[in-house]
């Protein structure tokens, strides 16, 4: 029997299409957490706000394997084409840099926040005199970059919609072709 070459499907998997939805809104509400954990403030029921930001940084990092896996082994459109061979392959590295930054901003928090913790264990409150190895700035670097990377892929995708006119947006929206 002749084997019929699968189709290229025209839009990424809905558990794709809802982990980047998700995903963009969780990482948007840590970097609010983060930022309002800096002066030590708390939460509801006085717990530590940086306790929620590690919280959802680990779920974040957990969503982002999960799509990782989901990514490889499930069909997803071609590369999104602008007409100019270099910007595509702008588009292509800046994807996998999204996923590299996105599993590094987490992972870097983890470290941080063990590190941080190392420290009050063989120090106690004299912790705060040790200086940092640096791991703060790394985490803060890596944001920098990541949200770089956002406002690029932001603004490709409205370049893509508003100018190639090719309604990229709906590769990653639910529903059929
Ligand atoms: C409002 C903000 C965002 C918009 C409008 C947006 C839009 C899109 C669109 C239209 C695609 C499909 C592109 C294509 O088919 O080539 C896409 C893919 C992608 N987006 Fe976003 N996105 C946003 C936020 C984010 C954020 C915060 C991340 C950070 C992790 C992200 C990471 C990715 C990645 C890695 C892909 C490639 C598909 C994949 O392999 O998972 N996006 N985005």
């Amino acid at each position: 029997m002749k084997k019929v070459a699968p189709q290229t499907p025209q839009k990424y998997h809905p558990a794709l299409v809802a982990l980047h939805w998700a995903i963009a809104l969780l990482i948007f509400a840590n970097v609010v957490l983060g930022g309002a954990s800096e002066d030590g403030g708390t939460g509801p029921g006085g717990i530590p706000i940086i306790n929620f930001h590690m919280s959802l940084g680990i779920t974040i990092l957990v969503l982002m394997f999960a799509r990782l896996v989901v990514r490889l082994k499930t069909k997803h459109p071609s590369w999104a084409d602008t007409g100019n061979a270099f910007l595509n392959k702008i588009g292509e590295l800046t994807h996998w840099a999204l996923y590299i930054l996105a599993i590094g901003m987490p992972l870097t928090g983890i470290l941080l926040a063990r590190d941080n913790d190392e420290l009050r264990l063989l120090f106690g409150s004299a912790a705060g005199l040790v200086p940092s190895i640096g791991l703060g700035r790394i985490h803060g670097l890596i944001w920098a970059l990541l949200l770089l990377l956002i406002l690029l892929h932001f603004g490709a995708a409205m370049f893509h919609q508003f100018f190639i006119k090719d309604n990229l947006l709906k590769r990653m929206t639910f529903g059929k072709k």
